[in-house]
């Protein structure tokens, strides 16, 4: 089986501002991050600029979201293009808040999984059901029909990392238990491995997202198929260095 490296994702959503965000990006240039894993930041696109030129070289920058074109009239959106001339590596799709406050459904996400790949930057492809769609036992059903869309649009697996975020966990306080992370990473490994290739089924990290806590982290980051974190809430305070470091 292949080892794939730890990968530890910070969204900051919505919050910050030019005097919190020095402060924070201070504190993680200087913190003992374990080399091994891969930070990224999820900026407010506004901050793209600012974060790539405040943050240590080590520590990757993301956006929240982009569009699935290069240029254009699209009023408020940014393109794939201006991220990467922001100096960014990489863009969060597909996220919960996208799909469930902004009405992103998976046709859209796939195209816009497509055109940032084609534009040359990594993909933190977001996933996950909602609570009604859990006790209604279509967990599966509803993952692997997400998962399915993102890898029609797949054209370089290596640039990707699959976030299972469920819904029911996102900013809640209420984190899955590594028994229920573990089960969902599992079939989705499975899932790769019967519809894509034994390699990306191997080599893919797939990551958890919700309510991940300093405190959740480390039995969380014990489970075979857990392969990271997408953190929120927790990624604007100094527990995100804790959670980097669950696996050390
Ligand atoms: P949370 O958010 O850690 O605040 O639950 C996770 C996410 O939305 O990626």
């Amino acid at each position: 089986m292949a080892s794939r490296s730890f990968f530890v994702g910070g969204n900051w959503k919505m919050n910050g501002n030019k005097e919190s965000l020095t402060e924070l990006m201070g504190s993680l240039n200087t913190a003992n991050l374990q080399e091994e894993t891969e930070v990224v930041c999820a900026v407010p696109s506004i901050y793209l600029d600012f974060a790539r030129s405040s943050l240590d070289p080590r520590i990757g920058v993301a956006a929240q979201n982009c569009y699935k074109v290069a240029k254009g009239a699209f009023t408020g959106e940014i393109s794939p293009a201006m991220i990467k001339d922001c100096g960014a590596e990489w863009v969060v799709l597909g996220h919960s808040e996208r799909r469930h406050v902004f009405g992103e459904g998976d046709e859209l996400i796939g195209q816009k999984v497509a055109h940032a790949l084609e534009s040359g930057l990594g993909v933190i492809a977001c996933i996950g059901e909602t609570l009604a769609e859990r006790e209604a036992g279509t967990t599966e059903e509803v993952v692997f029909a997400q998962t399915q869309v993102i890898a029609e649009n797949v054209i370089d697996w290596g640039k990707v990392v699959l976030a299972y975020e469920p819904v029911w966990a996102i900013g809640t306080g209420e984190t899955a238990t590594p028994e229920q992370a573990q089960e969902v990473h599992e079939k989705l490994r499975a899932w790769l491995r019967a519809n894509v290739s034994d390699d990306v089924a191997d080599s893919l990290r797939i990551i958890y997202g919700g309510s991940v806590t300093a405190a959740t982290c480390r039995e969380l980051a014990s489970q075979g198929d857990v392969d990271g974190f997408l953190v929120g809430g927790a990624s604007l305070k100094p527990e995100f260095v804790d959670i980097v470091n669950a696996r050390a």
